[in-house]
């Protein structure tokens, strides 16, 4: 065969297949034209190529040569049908008949996780009681997290099964660091900072090598608060509480105490809260133990104070009819998207 018939039809292939992959107007149709020009076995691009065996020797590697730009040519025709397909757009005349007074299609946009909503909301009401709001480390040292919380040394909250302790080089020995299981330690860090009087909150990670359930999760947020003057009583702690539930929950929401221990406070209580009938375990507070205020250099004669600490998972969950926290964190958009 002579090279100029070869490549005459060459030229006519390329002009075919790229005009059927063009008005390819759905994607069976790109399928058909596809096997028909570049199906394996019995694709006209083979069939082309069967041709070149009986071009003379000579001619050969010419002839070689413009057979695989002609392939690459039909191969990138149809990948740009492909893609026009794909984005929507049914033959390649449409795009230039693009119409720009049709309504588009409005992508969805995401929004804030849950408890960052939440943390948002009770920054605002606390804020609105006149709590600013104080930062401290997750990784945190044995001082902040357990020994000016008067946590003794050999405090069963302490144990290495029920923290997270982290391994810091050399001085792993006398400097134990740990993820932060609480949320106090920012209270010490706040009245180390500055003198009395203090009215803070701090909301934030907590982490707990505790079994996932349905209330229960190895990392959690907490809010803190703390409050710190002349002559604060227990009452004020009650009054604080129940406007914060209140603001949250609602007006039909009951707040109630139970004795209770913390190191570091003295009296201390746990917070339940109760909805429809069910009281729920929200956290613990109680009155500064002296000897906190001692170990961050305050006078426990002079100034008092309380401190409160609640899980923003349950009050999420609480005030959403969520009964299972362990939903926040499975990242299921249809979960998601109700918020
Ligand atoms: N830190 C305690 C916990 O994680 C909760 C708590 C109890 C915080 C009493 C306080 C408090 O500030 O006064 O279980």
């Amino acid at each position: 065969m002579a090279i100029s018939e070869f490549l005459a039809e060459l030229d006519e292939l390329v002009a075919s297949a790229t005009e059927k992959f063009e008005t390819a107007a759905n994607g069976d149709l790109l399928e058909a034209a596809r096997v028909e020009f570049i199906g394996a076995r019995s694709g006209l691009l083979r069939q082309t190529q069967q041709g070149l065996g009986r071009i003379d020797k000579s001619d050969k590697p010419a002839a070689g040569k413009r057979f695989n730009e002609v392939k690459q040519l039909i191969e990138s025709a149809f990948e740009t049908a492909r893609a026009r397909l794909e984005a929507g757009i049914a033959t390649a005349e449409d795009e230039e008949h693009f119409d720009p007074s049709v309504p588009g299609v409005l992508s969805q946009l995401g929004h804030m996780h849950p408890i960052t909503q939440t943390i948002e909301e009770l920054k605002d009401i606390m804020g609105r009681l006149g709590f600013s709001v104080a930062d401290g480390p997750e990784i945190e040292d044995e001082w902040h997290n357990f020994d000016a919380l008067n946590i003794p040394r050999s405090h069963p909250a302490r144990d290495p099964l029920d923290n997270f302790y982290l391994a810091v080089g050399e001085r792993a020995n006398d400097h134990t660091m740990l993820m932060r299981s609480q949320t106090s330690t920012v209270q010490i860090r706040v009245m180390e900072q500055s003198p009395p009087p203090v009215r803070v909150i701090s909301l934030g990670r907590v982490y707990r090598p505790d079994t996932p359930d349905a209330t229960h999760l190895p990392m959690f947020h907490q809010i803190e608060g703390l409050l710190i003057d002349r002559q604060v009583t227990m009452a004020d702690l009650k009054s604080v509480l129940r406007l914060f539930a209140s603001s949250y929950l609602g007006e039909d929401v009951h707040i109630r105490f139970r004795p209770s221990f913390f190191p570091f406070t003295e009296p201390s209580v746990e917070v339940d809260m109760s909805w429809h009938d069910n009281w729920i375990e929200m956290g613990g507070a109680g009155m500064v133990d002296p000897a906190v205020l001692t170990a961050v250099g305050y006078d426990p004669e002079e100034v008092t104070g309380f401190a409160f600490g609640l899980g923003i998972e349950r009050l999420c969950a609480r005030r959403h009819g969520i009964d299972d926290i362990r939903e926040i964190y499975r990242n299921d958009v249809r979960f998601l998207h109700q918020f």
